[in-house]
């Protein structure tokens, strides 16, 4: 209880700092794999905090850095994990601290991630005394669609020292502040896409029978696809195929030659994932074959399942409970979302939980990757103090 108490004070002393450091990162927002001003602060910060082993420059901006305990013992690693890409997505917020970068934002809240990951190293690199055991720090780039993380893991950073947990947050403007959301077992799904052209052959509207309409054929393949999730799919599943763009023709007396179809699959197993791409493709190509069409298809598996490891769940649960009260920790619904945590998490147990940053009373209710998306930066302490309790809570353990 005392150590709860001290906790959160150093977390009121240090808060200031990080909503400072929230904004700054705010103000300069950075592309996927470009966070090259972002990443030079947090490796200065690490530095000067005397985190050890810092290392810069994986997957081009990644970030990680060493808290050895010292409390005895060689003890566990554990990995905590920030994102720190922006979007593409021009400002509509007036505050002091908007975008300075046109066409640029921090609509998802990963300028907070990085200040508090920056706050929780702060925290336990002053604790080192209370715990055995190593924590690893790890600030990534592109987590919006470059898969960063697998890029650092493709380097290298689970080993050396190798990682046995890892753990990592969001903020939710679904999610009042003061409320924390958390899954066991698949909580955000995978996210896969397809692009296909059809390939027909075009010539005067009023001459049809001269033609290969690629857009009757687009129109079937589409009405078909929706079948996949409907019949196929075990009905207790979930599943999502999307056609998300359909481009062919100019006129309206011409049919074209092509038409381009691209689409997004979100699922929550491997099973069902592969289901999806196989159907998806014979579908495809068996209707565009039947109505005398070729097809160029292609398919792209990209991030897999978030799968929350259950003992980890219940571990984070018991540890943000006491952070802000077992009543306001929820249990969320599966997201059809995607993260790229989820690769770290397919290597190691964890836990990816929600920290809510919604407040009606003060109007910060826009959603993730909108031009107006803010949060309310009470949740950075909350986010700080649930991060760091969980650590402290599973070196112990
Ligand atoms: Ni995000």
């Amino acid at each position: 209880m005392v150590t709860e108490t001290r906790l959160r004070n150093d977390i009121d002393e240090i808060l200031p700092g990080v909503i400072a450091d929230r904004r700054d990162f705010h103000q300069h927002p950075e592309m996927g794999f470009q966070e090259v001003r972002t990443s030079g602060i947090v490796a200065e910060r690490l530095r000067a905090l005397g985190v050890e082993d810092v290392r810069t420059g994986i997957a081009k901006t990644g970030v990680t850095g060493l808290i050895r305990g010292t409390a005895g013992g060689t003890g566990r690693t554990v990995l905590l994990r920030a994102d720190m890409d922006a979007l593409p997505i021009q400002e509509e917020n007036a505050v002091d601290y908007r975008s300075q970068h046109e066409g640029v934002m921090h609509a998802c809240g990963h300028d907070g991630h990085t200040a508090m990951l920056l706050g929780t190293a702060r925290l336990l690199q002053e604790r080192r005394d209370t715990f055995a055991g190593t924590v690893k720090v790890l600030f990534q780039p592109a987590e919006e669609g470059g898969g960063g993380a697998k890029v650092m893991i493709d380097e290298g950073v689970l080993e050396d020292p190798k990682v046995d947990a890892a753990f990592g947050i969001h903020v939710a403007q679904e999610v009042p502040v003061g409320t924390i959301e958390l899954r066991a077992g698949p909580a955000m799904a995978a996210s896969d896409s397809f692009t296909f052209v059809i390939q027909g052959k075009g010539g005067h509207g009023a001459r049809p029978q001269a033609t290969v309409d690629p857009i009757a054929v687009g129109a079937q393949i589409v009405v078909a696809l929706q079948t996949i999730v409907s019949r196929e799919l075990d009905p207790t599943h979930q599943g999502v195929v999307t056609v998300g763009a359909f481009r062919a023709g100019e006129a309206a007396n011409v049919i074209p030659d092509t038409a381009e179809l691209r689409g997004t699959v979100r699922s929550f197993t491997p099973e069902n994932r592969q289901l999806l791409a196989e159907r998806i493709e014979a579908i495809v190509r068996g209707v565009a074959a039947a109505m005398r069409a070729e097809v160029d298809f292609r398919y792209r598996f990209g991030y897999p399942p978030t799968v929350n490891d259950a003992a980890m769940t219940e571990l984070v649960r018991g540890a943000v409970g006491a952070v802000v009260g077992a009543e306001r920790v929820i249990d969320g619904p599966q997201h059809m979302g995607a993260e790229d945590f989820s690769y770290f998490l397919e290597r190691v147990p964890g836990c990816f939980w929600f920290v809510g940053s919604k407040n009606e009373e003060r109007g910060l209710v826009w959603g993730h990757h909108h031009p107006r998306f803010d949060i309310d930066e009470a949740a950075l302490g909350i986010g700080i103090e649930s991060v760091v309790a969980t650590t402290l809570r599973y070196l112990s353990s």
